[in-house]
């Protein structure tokens, strides 16, 4: 069977663009593949974090996931800071990988502008992200189209390797949803969705309640027509809206807009409102639920306990490759 694997970030609450455009592909992958999910969180301190919050973050985001439906029978989870074999492989794959390629990755340099005194695990990001896929021989990884570049990276690296010391590492293609799934700021609707983003009122957070939930919706940006009609270049508010609906439903956009040709934007926001608490609601109820109880703790127990035998394996027949033995 294929395998899949992705990562995330616990910085900060999920939105519903990482829902729509992210968490679900994961649902999607993980009934096709052998699927590995993890939660990066030594990849949130390359910028500064407060201990406690991350801590939170890092139970918050794994509760959201298993809330949303990944099946931990279909899935291996795992904290990345919990698996040392990661970093260990990192250390030898940056001794390998040329400092001006590191320079070039775009998020670095946008991340770097951010952070005056940035540290050097900003640069050498993308190294412990090729280790985190190339120590299981994954074949695809689902990311969104800002992290392609590092899945590049990640073949590049495997693919030197490789040259230099033998057939090491499996050689991983990136998965890229399809544009359809990119959701936009309510407020600006030019802008993506983005839990960094400064106004929250453009932003559907996956915890927020129902009655903030109805009232982003009906204040969101559209035009000064009433015409409900995917329009994405002239009316970018209102083809956003139908954009999250088709989502969130079985309708496809035409089915939405010949249900909509004879409403005004009042009533069609009320649906799309509806739509989005009818499918975060019970999302919400399993979280709170999952916090409390220690069934995350079992499911990264277990995560650990598989991943750490495959990864040990993997570091040892790097390290005697390299030459790092008696
Ligand atoms: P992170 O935490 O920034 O983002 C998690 C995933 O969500 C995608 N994403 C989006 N996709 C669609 N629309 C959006 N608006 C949107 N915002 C974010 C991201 O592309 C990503 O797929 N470095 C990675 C985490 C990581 C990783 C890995 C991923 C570490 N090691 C190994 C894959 C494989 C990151 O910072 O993702």
């Amino acid at each position: 069977m294929k395998k899949v694997l992705t990562g995330l970030q616990p910085s900060g609450e999920l939105t519903l663009g990482n829902y729509i455009g992210a968490i679900r592909q994961i649902l999607k992958y993980q009934e096709e593949y052998e699927s590995f999910i993890f939660v990066a969180d030594m990849h949130a301190i390359t910028v500064p974090q407060d201990p406690i919050k991350l801590r939170e973050n890092i139970r918050s985001l794994l509760a959201i996931y298993l809330a949303c439906g990944v099946d931990p029978k279909k899935n291996t989870i795992f904290l990345q800071s919990e698996n040392v074999y990661h970093a260990n492989v990192s250390w030898i794959l940056e001794c390998l990988t040329p400092y001006g390629e590191l320079g070039r990755m775009t998020q670095f340099k946008d991340k770097k502008e951010k952070n005056a005194n940035f540290g050097a695990g900003l640069l050498t990001y993308p190294v412990l992200m090729a280790s985190d896929i190339l120590l299981y021989d994954i074949d695809y990884v689902p990311v969104g189209r800002d992290q392609k570049q590092h899945v590049e990276l990640a073949r590049n690296i495997a693919e030197r390797v490789n040259k230099k010391y033998g057939d090491i590492f499996k050689v991983p293609e990136p998965l890229i949803p399809t544009e359809g799934a990119k959701i936009a700021d309510l407020v600006d609707p030019t802008k993506k969705m983005s839990k960094s983003s400064e106004n929250p009122k453009g932003v559907i957070y996956l915890l927020d309640d129902e009655r903030i939930i109805r009232k982003k919706i009906m204040s969101a940006t559209t035009d000064s027509e009433t015409r409900v009609v995917f329009d994405p270049e002239n009316k970018p508010g209102i083809s956003n809206l139908i954009n999250i609906y088709t989502s969130l439903s079985n309708l496809s956009i035409k089915d939405i807009e010949e249900k909509y040709k004879d409403s005004n934007y009042g009533s069609f926001k009320s649906d799309v409102a509806d739509i989005i608490i009818n499918t975060l609601i019970p999302i919400q109820e399993r979280y709170y639920k999952l916090l409390e109880n220690n069934e995350i703790d079992k499911i990264l127990d277990e995560g650990l306990k598989k991943t750490s035998t495959i990864a040990k394996e993997k570091y040892e027949s790097l390290k005697e490759k390299v030459g790092l033995h008696r």
